[in-house]
């Protein structure tokens, strides 16, 4: 059995050389390479491919790999978002990703960024590389006399409600699914626009649809509480840019942490050389104001997290090559 895993990090070489290891039995070729109409001949004669990009995995890539007579295409990540499904449909291809590789790695990254703007400390260390150590006007505010509106309780939204609840803060939620737990606390309101309207914080941890895109936009951002903090952890299609600086701008939004960005792909996890070069005037914008605080889609990025996104995948893809069947099967 031959498994050929792309777009391999330096980071991920390490635990896909032990995954090799401990399964003598699967001949396992990698590279750094993304999956794309440049690369994809290199899965030939492979009975299984294992990735994880940004970058679309379009329907020429499908189709070709189709053709190679590769059914089993493995995630190394949660979202499903950039796969044309009708391709790998039509190609009968089966597509796991890994929907748990630390859902509180994320949650930990977003309740850090938001501890960093409610104690304005993006402001305090600007203001100290200047020799400036006074306090004032920078006076914080505290999560536990906060109302924190969690969009989406997957997995990551029920991790950061965790954290949130050990701040003393008080959590609500919506999603269209109701965790059975959490409804017997009674945390749900039934609708965003409750959710907008009671919430100090909005927490965002939905994946990335057709539908939601856009869903924070100026209209829902009119419902919110003047001064809102919006945290976006999850997908950058999830926020209309323009309309987050207009609420920036306003003063309607008094803070944001935006670890993914509508426009990232190509230019997080890159290295410009200096921020003149960054080639994203609304994306520089947002860097430069204290209040914004912009990571380059790093929540998920943890020691745990990466060995599980490749321990899980590769065990996924191997697993649907032997037995066609995973535990981590996405329904397209
Ligand atoms: C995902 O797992 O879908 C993520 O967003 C993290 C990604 C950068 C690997």
């Amino acid at each position: 059995m031959k498994i050929i895993a792309y777009g391999i990090r330096d980071d991920e070489k390490p635990y896909l050389d032990k995954w090799s290891e401990e399964n003598p039995d699967v001949e396992v070729a990698s590279t750094g390479e993304l999956l794309d109409e440049s690369t994809v001949d290199q899965a030939k004669g492979a009975d299984g491919v294992v990735t994880y990009q940004q970058k679309p995995y379009t329907a020429a890539v499908l189709d070709k790999l189709g053709s190679f007579g590769i059914k089993f295409l493995s995630l190394r990540n949660v979202g499903v978002d950039n796969i044309d499904v009708d391709a790998a449909k039509r190609n009968g291809i089966q597509v796991t990703n890994v929907p748990a590789y630390s859902p509180e790695a994320i949650a930990e990254f977003t309740v850090t960024q938001l501890m960093r703007l409610l104690r304005r400390t993006n402001t305090f260390d600007r203001k100290q590389a200047n020799g400036d150590l006074r306090w004032a006007p920078d006076i914080a505010d505290e999560l536990n006399q906060m109302t924190v509106g969690v969009f989406a309780t997957g997995r990551i939204g029920r991790a950061a409600m965790r954290i949130y609840k050990g701040f003393g803060a008080k959590v609500i939620a919506y999603d269209i699914y109701h965790n059975p737990e959490l409804e017997k606390e009674g945390v749900y309101v039934d609708t965003p626009e409750e959710l907008y309207a009671q919430s100090d914080v909005i927490s965002l941890h939905a994946p990335a649809t057709k539908e939601n895109e856009h869903m924070i936009n100026d209209q829902t951002l009119a419902k919110m509480k003047d001064g809102v903090f919006i945290l976006n952890p999850a997908r950058g299609a999830l926020i209309d840019t323009d309309a987050l600086i207009r609420a920036l701008d306003s003063g309607k939004v008094g803070g944001a942490a935006i670890d993914t960005y509508e426009d990232e792909v190509g230019i997080f996890n890159t290295d410009f050389g200096s921020f003149d070069k960054i080639p994203d005037d609304r994306l520089k914008n947002l860097m430069k104001r204290e209040n914004v605080l912009v990571s380059p889609h790093i929540a998920f990025y943890t020691k745990r997290a990466v060995r599980n996104m490749v321990f899980f995948a590769m065990d996924a893809n191997k697993s649907l090559i032997s037995t066609g069947k995973s535990d981590k099967l996405v329904q397209l």
